[in-house]
Parts: C-alpha cells; structure tokens; sequence
C-alpha cells in the first residue's frame, strides 16, 4: 500500500500570525509519521512562516503553494513564479484549482505550463480536476475530468508521470457540505488512473500516482473517502483550518 497523502488547502485564510499558532498547536498533535505524507498549503504570504515554524526536525510536514505563474520572472504584479516557491520553501503547487479554473477563469492550457514549470523548478505539481454539477447532470464527468488531466500532462514526460499527484475534486462538493460518496470518488479515480497509465505508457507509473479526494472532507467522513479503491489521499479545505479537525483527519 502506498502511504496516504493529506493535503490542506487554507486557500485565502491564515496569515502569517495565525499560521505561527496553528503549527504550534498542530504539530505535537501529529505523531511524527513515516507512514503518511503531510502536505500544508497557506496562501503565499504565509509560506516561510509555515516552513520556518515546520523547521528542519519535521520531515514528514511538506509545504505546497496554492498557485504559481507561468513565467520564470517579470511584470506579473501580485503573482509568484516557481521558482520563487521553491525559494521559500514549497515542495508542491496546486495547479489548476476549482477556484483558480472557475473564479479567475484559469484555461486548461495554462495547467499545461504550470505543470512543467512546476517540475523543471523542483516542485511537486498537485493537478486538480473535477466535474461541476451540470457536467455531472449531462453525464459529461469522465469526458471533463479526462480533458483536464491530459492538458494538465501534456507537456510532462512520460518519464516524470511518477512524481506528480492528482487530486479529484468535484466542482459541486467543494465547500458544500455535500462529499462525493466513496463509490463515485473510486469511479472517478479508476477512470484517471487508466488514463495515466495511457499517457505514461506503463501502468506501474499509473500505480504510483497518489490520486487524492477534495470536496468537503471532514474528519467525519476521511476514513470512509480514504478507504474507497484508488482514493490515495485526501485535500481538504475548510475542514483543515482547524488545526485539531485537521489532526484528527491525518491520522485517519
Ligand atoms: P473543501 O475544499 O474541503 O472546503 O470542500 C476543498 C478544496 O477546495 O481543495
């Protein structure tokens, strides 16, 4: 079995005050793990808080960016390049988010750069794609799900397919309340990984790939998600602002 991945997306909450005090609760409530794999992603101001106040002791806490942009340097104001994010200490990016796709009209071909970009900068890309509500009501999630992971891979090689994570997170269950159920995520997630094992052309590469649920998790229903087939992990939103849910939930 792989080691699971939890992921927490903090998107536009906890700044650098509060992250100080979130780590400082947080950390002592996580045994320190080698059989799982802690992934936290503050809003960009907040990165070398959380990497400084993680430190060089917790190896098992990974720190991610929530976006980066497509270019290496430049007049991009308020944006932050890759490699910037490695900089500061990040080992992973989102890429291509439901908020980033849907609210700041991010296209599936800048998924294609930001995911090259991300790897030729040392980080870890974390693809996310999901349905939203309509595209599951015509019958259209495979379809869109499809189209996103083969833009978000189009230029990563074969080679690289190993180190990437993916992470499914249905448009009409972030935020809601309302989570996929186990079997739809497990659906979702054998359709992916078949694919993966198309691109990469090799299906121990698709084996590896950590396939992670978002969309309302809470510590209530991780356990149930986690345990579904092909679900290697978890991204969670506003479930893991709280640093004891969020305890609970990576011991799940
Ligand atoms: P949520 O968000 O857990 O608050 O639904 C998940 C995400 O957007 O990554």
């Amino acid at each position: 079995m792989k080691r699971p991945v939890f992921a927490a997306n903090w998107k536009m909450n906890v700044g650098p005050t509060e992250a100080r005090a979130y780590l400082k609760k947080f950390l002592p409530r996580f045994n320190r793990s080698t059989d799982r794999t802690v992934i936290l992603i503050p809003p960009a101001i907040s990165l070398t808080t959380v990497v400084d106040e993680i430190g060089s002791r917790r190896k098992d806490v990974l720190v991610g960016a929530q976006n980066i942009h497509t270019e290496e340097k430049g007049a991009f104001t308020g944006e932050m390049s890759a490699a910037m994010a490695r900089d500061a200490g990040a080992r992973a990016v989102l890429v291509g988010h439901s908020e980033r796709r849907h609210v700041f009209g991010e296209p599936d071909a800048a998924t294609t750069v930001k995911c090259r970009v991300a790897f030729a900068n040392g980080l870890i890309p974390i693809l996310c794609v999901g349905e939203k509500l309509e595209q599951r009501e015509a019958g259209k999630t495979e379809e869109t799900v499809l189209r996103q992971l083969r833009a978000g891979l189009a230029e990563v090689e074969p080679s690289q397919m190993a180190g990437i994570l993916i992470a499914y997170e249905p448009v009409w269950a972030i935020g809601t309340g309302r989570n996929a159920t186990p079997a739809d995520a497990a659906q979702v997630h054998a359709v992916l990984r078949a694919e993966i094992a198309t691109l990469s052309g090799s299906s121990r590469t698709a084996a590896a790939v950590p396939i992670l649920y978002g969309g309302s998790v809470s510590d209530v229903n991780a356990s149930a998600l986690l345990a579904a087939e092909n679900v290697d992990g978890l991204l969670v939103g506003g479930a893991s602002l709280d640093p004891v849910k969020w305890s609970m939930i990576v011991s799940t």
